[in-house]
């Protein structure tokens, strides 16, 4: 196994951003995840574990310790019980499945990265999420230094959350994610989006419903196409955030037009991040400096030209003071910081 040195990291991410780590490695088998923990202790460095860094921003210093990419690869497949290595790209992995008749993961077509990743913030999109289909997460556990199974309650997954980016954070490498899909299941379209995109074509199938969203995602600038500036990004950069019904009606009180929102738990609204940004003064195509925001969905922060780290954070802190002003919300962002020091 190499273990290199000063390796720039913005190749590595879908927003071309981020300076080098100072120790970087690939794993290709558990054993190497081993001999990386055991590379990573005896130096005292600290670890991160990279995917396909299409949710993550790293900062111009880089990261002064081990930055371990999980490269482990294979799909094993038992009746309708799929085994996938963490480094598997999820895209090809939707692709597989959607060819051979499995339903359950096709409205989460287009999404960049890495199966690893795919637990860690419960990916979600179209109307499906992961946790409807993991049957099992395989983990490195780095406090027992053993392999283990975790199971779809142990991980504990809620709205873009799970044990892995909230209570254990920095606790578990996945290696494996079980999917148990179903076998000439019928595709969702719940949607709105979708149920718009087959009016009046009703049941369509995974590939056609696959394809729908690979579509819509290009539109809103949300599927990697090479030499396409929308899509340097990292996808939603806020999570939609979730508010009382009462202060829910407080903003409706204050617009004059309607204000969107999806139902969310009693006495609960999640808001639309993207309308509140849009509301507080940011629209499509902003600019700041070489930061800006999508010219086709305004939650998107892109690095429209050789962005730093720090521009996109500049940008980051402008709209959630804005929308902190005009609505009393406290927008969260969704991607991972790595070597950042943050106000939030
Ligand atoms: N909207 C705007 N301006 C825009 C885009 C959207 O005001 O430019 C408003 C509209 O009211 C629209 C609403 O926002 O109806 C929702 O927009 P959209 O359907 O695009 O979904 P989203 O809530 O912005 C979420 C996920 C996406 C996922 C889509 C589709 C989060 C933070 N984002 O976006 O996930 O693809 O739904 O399910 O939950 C990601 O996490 O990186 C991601 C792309």
């Amino acid at each position: 196994m190499e273990f290199r040195e000063h390796v720039p990291l913005a190749s590595y991410t879908t927003f071309k951003i981020g300076g080098p780590a100072r120790w970087f490695a690939e794993a290709s088998t558990e054993t190497e995840i081993f001999e990386a923990i055991d590379f990573a202790r005896k130096r005292s460095l600290p670890l991160f574990t990279l995917g396909g860094g299409s949710n993550l921003l790293v900062s111009d210093a880089g990261f002064s310790g081990l930055v371990l990419r999980i490269a482990l690869k294979g799909i094993e497949q038992d009746e309708d019980l799929f085994r996938v290595a963490a480094g598997e790209d999820w895209d090809s992995f939707v692709t597989h499945a959607v060819s051979q008749s499995y339903a359950g993961i096709e409205c989460l077509a287009g999404i960049p990265g890495t199966l690893g990743g795919t637990p860690v913030q419960n990916v979600g999109a179209y109307g499906q999420e992961v946790a409807e289909t993991i049957a099992a997460v395989r983990v490195f556990n780095l406090v027992t230094l053993q392999f283990h199974d975790l199971s779809p309650e142990d991980c504990d997954f809620s709205y873009r959350r799970s044990i892995f980016n909230s209570k254990e954070r920095g606790r578990y490498i996945v290696t494996r994610v079980d999917y148990s899909l179903k076998k000439e299941g019928p595709a969702r379209v719940a949607y709105a989006d979708l149920k718009k995109h087959f009016a009046g074509a009703p049941e369509p199938s995974l590939t056609e419903v696959s394809a729908a969203v690979r579509n819509i995602r290009y539109q809103k600038g949300m599927l990697i196409v090479a030499g396409d500036p929308d899509c340097r990004s990292a996808g939603s950069f806020f999570k939609n955030p979730v508010i009382s019904a009462d202060h829910y009606s407080q903003i409706v009180a204050k617009q004059s037009g309607e204000v969107p929102n999806y139902p969310a738990g009693e006495d609960l609204v999640k808001l639309p991040a993207a309308w509140l940004v849009e509301q507080a003064g940011f629209h499509k195509g902003f600019a700041l400096g070489p930061a800006g925001i999508s010219n086709r969905h305004t939650l998107a922060l892109i690095n429209r030209d050789d962005a730093k780290a720090a521009d996109i954070l500049a940008l980051c802190d402008q709209i959630i003071a804005a929308v902190g002003r005009e609505f009393s919300i406290r927008l969260e962002p969704e991607p991972v910081f790595l070597g950042l020091e943050t106000k939030l």
